[in-house]
């Protein structure tokens, strides 16, 4: 946990939905630079999000100079429900006019090896990153119940320091592979929102929050922007065993 990390605690999750939402607003309308590059999470969490921006704020956004990335992505189609690329054109971007080439799709179906290369590329050229760290201007992330966070499992706590901007990552209960961000590209971000909600997520939250031993196997223990805030918005539920 870094000093800087800022925790919201809000009844339901639908209010953490609306102020996200609306801390997006602030931050895409405050920003002066022309491009906004957001990493967003998936699973089923950014589902509330992406209803919310999409049926009550989407015209507040300036998708013109949104780009939209992922922090993690499964190496399926994009036509399979588990993409999370499919997840958020269904809750989001098929309620939006986003320019196409805004929208920064991991290719699920090709070969994880080459598309993790592919998708370091496209980030280093994309964000002007060439030579130094690339930086995302905000990266959403989810916290799985074993403490992972994009697609960096415990089992694979290596990938956080993988020298790559993304890494090929396997899903330790089904071996699906996936591409993940890495460690520094996630901590080099301007500001990292952690968006979690539910009970089942309360036990790794209250390791994290009380900084205990168990903490130091979890994933999503290492995010700590060197340079950004952190933010974690939770609903009561996921945070109710925080001491
Ligand atoms: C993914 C995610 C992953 C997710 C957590 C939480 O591709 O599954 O990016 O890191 O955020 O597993 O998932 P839920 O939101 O479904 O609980």
């Amino acid at each position: 946990m870094t000093q800087e990390t800022e925790v919201k605690i809000f009844k339901n999750s639908k209010k953490v939905y609306n102020a996200i939402a609306k801390s997006i607003i602030k931050l895409t309308s405050d920003s002066k630079q022309h491009d906004f590059n957001i990493a967003l999470s998936g699973g089923n969490s950014p589902k509330g999000l992406f209803q919310k921006i999409s049926s009550k704020y989407k015209d507040e956004i300036p998708w013109e100079r949104i780009h939209l990335w992922w922090g993690d992505e499964r190496c399926v189609p994009p036509s399979d429900e588990q993409s999370n690329y499919k997840m958020t054109v269904d809750y989001l971007i098929s309620h939006i006019s986003i320019p196409e080439k805004n929208i920064h799709r991991v290719r699920g179906e090709e070969d994880p090896e080459q598309e993790a290369l592919r998708y370091s590329k496209e980030i280093e050229d994309t964000l002007n990153a060439r030579g130094k760290e690339p930086v995302f201007d905000l990266i959403i992330l989810g916290l799985g119940d074993d403490g992972h966070t994009a697609s960096i499992f415990p089992d694979q706590l290596e990938l956080f320091d993988h020298p790559e901007n993304c890494a090929v990552a396997e899903h330790p209960l089904t071996g699906q592979k996936r591409i993940t961000l890495t460690g520094h590209v996630l901590n080099n971000a301007n500001r990292i929102y952690f968006l979690v909600t539910g009970e089942n997520k309360a036990l790794r939250v209250s390791e994290i929050m009380n900084d205990n031993e168990a903490a130091k196997l979890l994933p999503a223990y290492y995010i700590s922007p060197v340079n950004g805030d952190l933010v974690w918005f939770l609903d009561e539920a996921a945070a109710s065993l925080i001491d």
